[in-house]
């Protein structure tokens, strides 16, 4: 199947099993906006668990927080967001459709990687296990044209983004022929910045209200309280701070579903570390985020770093943790070394001094940072992106089933009694009872066992346990293992220990440490 039908197929999957709506959907939507359902919600609320246990409670150095959306405007105008926080935004006149001008380059580059790919596949396909991919992008002459071209074309676009040369980027557009995907034609305006904050105000207009922003990433709240987490928690250097919360970008290009959305939740962590061990602290965090996707089992090969080329205001080193979605490689993650940026902005913008006395060196300094930023929306996205699949199963017959990590599952364990009579519902809602405190259990009756299985495949429910007549006389049920579909038959008593294993993140854990 085409990945843009995985794709397709997957969005569908996400409303008709409540795990993502489109916003205000009766008065036909809000763009780039969702709401996420009673399936979504539970696999949200995982994934922030998952990364909050991580964060928070794995290191001993780091603590939480939960600052405020609203800030001092201030923070904004310190931060460099007010300033430079823009999007170089380029206009079809035909179509009047507006487009970020770097997107547009970005995917012009990736339709030269795509026909590099094809081809790859193309010999791989025709000499089997004895092709060396190395040796053929080093003297295949159609990957060796391509790729000159795409290397051409990518040093010219960071040229043109590090120089912030706007004119450069619509020259771009021009020499490579891009055209407006609804009017096909080539007919752009200027390309301008957009500024990405949005604004509300504060107070009534009578006493002067003040125009303040929606944050758009929540790094400054933590910023701004380093201090008072610093001395109330007598934390010493190093040490990070975290935090999860929304954020608010007034996107230009919201598509391709909750990837790019105009309200969106991160998870973000600033680590405090001495000026000069920030490049020993940025490669420790590379690993440890890198370690804490792949432990979900979703295939080592589905993730790679990506450095960036035209660093962020703040950072003087940056890469991206990427995700293979159904459209191709993409930052799901972002770590950055951010220097002494913004406690020094705030500090100069706020007249107080911000600083951290270090008894070891017996000096004040102001701390250099690393920050780790996840979006949970996009977390979310790639973990049900790896997870949906589709497969036939016995003649004519398939499933869709999601292969969610168990620890992140919204339903861990479905408890079914066989018939509607006989005791067995009562000896179900038993069984689901003693679980229903520890593990998000669903009880279902209706249909026929394989409509149920079906029904909790689809919603990636690791454990069924099905109710039979011989469970009143053994007390044993069977067990129904999503992935394998293999059924086992097992005592009652053993049903909690089995589902607790798997379900933990405990396990997950280990391979973080
Ligand atoms: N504090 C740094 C920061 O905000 P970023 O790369 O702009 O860095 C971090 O954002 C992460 O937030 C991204 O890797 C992505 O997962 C998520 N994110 C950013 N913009 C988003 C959007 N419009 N919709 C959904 N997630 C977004």
């Amino acid at each position: 199947m085409a990945q843009e039908d995985v794709f397709k197929k997957l969005v569908a999957h996400c409303k008709e099993y409540g795990f993502v709506f489109p916003s205000s959907e009766i008065y036909d939507g809000l763009g780039a906006v969702y709401d996420y359902g009673q399936n979504g919600v539970e696999l949200k609320n995982n994934i922030k668990k998952y990364w909050w246990d991580a964060m928070v409670k794995l290191n001993d150095n780091v603590v939480g927080l939960d600052s405020a959306i609203f800030m001092h405007p201030t923070i904004w105008k310190a931060s460099g967001h007010v300033d430079a926080f823009n999007d170089p935004l380029i206009d079809n006149k035909d179509s009047k459709k507006r487009y970020r001008a770097d997107v547009l380059i970005e995917e012009q580059i990736a339709k030269f990687d795509d026909k590099i790919n094809k081809e790859i596949a193309k010999a791989q396909k025709k000499f089997g296990d004895a092709f060396d991919e190395a040796k053929f992008r080093e003297t295949n002459p159609n990957v060796l044209r391509e790729q000159a071209k795409r290397d051409a074309l990518h040093e010219r676009y960071s040229k043109a983004m590090n120089a912030n040369d706007l004119n450069e980027l619509r020259q771009i557009i021009i020499d490579e022929e891009i055209v407006c995907p609804i009017s096909g034609t080539k007919n752009w305006t200027e390309v301008r910045q957009f500024n990405l904050m949005f604004t509300t105000e504060m107070g009534s207009t009578a006493d002067g209200s003040m125009k303040i922003y929606l944050r758009p990433e929540t790094a400054q709240g933590i910023f701004v309280n380093f201090l008072n987490v610093q001395k109330t928690g007598r934390m010493k250097i190093p040490f990070g701070i975290a935090q999860i919360g929304k954020a608010f970008r007034n996107e230009i290009v919201a598509r391709q579903f909750i990837f790019r959305m105009r309200e969106f939740e991160q998870m973000e962590m600033q680590f405090f570390v001495r000026p000069g061990e920030e490049m020993k602290w940025f490669e420790y965090w590379k690993a440890f985020r890198m370690k804490w996707h792949q432990a979900l089992g979703m295939g080592a090969e589905n993730y790679r770093f990506h450095d960036h080329d035209k660093l962020a205001h703040y950072a003087n080193a940056a890469t991206d943790i990427e995700f293979r979605m159904p459209f191709g490689f993409k930052e799901v993650e972002g770590i950055h070394s951010r220097t002494n940026f913004d406690l020094s902005q705030h500090a100069k913008y706020s007249g107080k001094k911000i600083e951290y006395f270090d008894p070891e060196l017996n000096q004040s300094y102001t701390p250099y940072v690393i920050e780790t930023s996840i979006g949970v929306d996009r977390m979310f996205l790639s973990i049900l992106a790896g997870a949906y699949c589709e497969e036939q199963v016995g003649e004519g017959d398939m499933r869709v089933v999601l292969r969610l990590p168990a620890v992140l599952a919204p339903v861990k364990v479905a408890v079914m009694p066989l018939v509607k009579k006989d005791g067995l519902p009562e000896k179900a809602r038993e069984i689901l009872n003693s679980m229903k405190l520890e593990f998000n259990c669903q009880y279902d009756e209706k249909d026929s066992i394989g409509k149920r299985y079906r029904r909790q495949d689809a919603i990636g429910t690791p454990f069924c346990i099905t109710v039979d007549h011989q469970t009143l006389e053994d007390n044993t049920v069977t067990i129904r293992y999503r992935d394998t579909m293999e059924q086992e038959r097992i005592k009652v008593d053993d049903v909690y220990g089995i589902i607790s294993k798997n379900v933990n993140n405990h396990e997950l854990f280990k391979k973080l440490l």
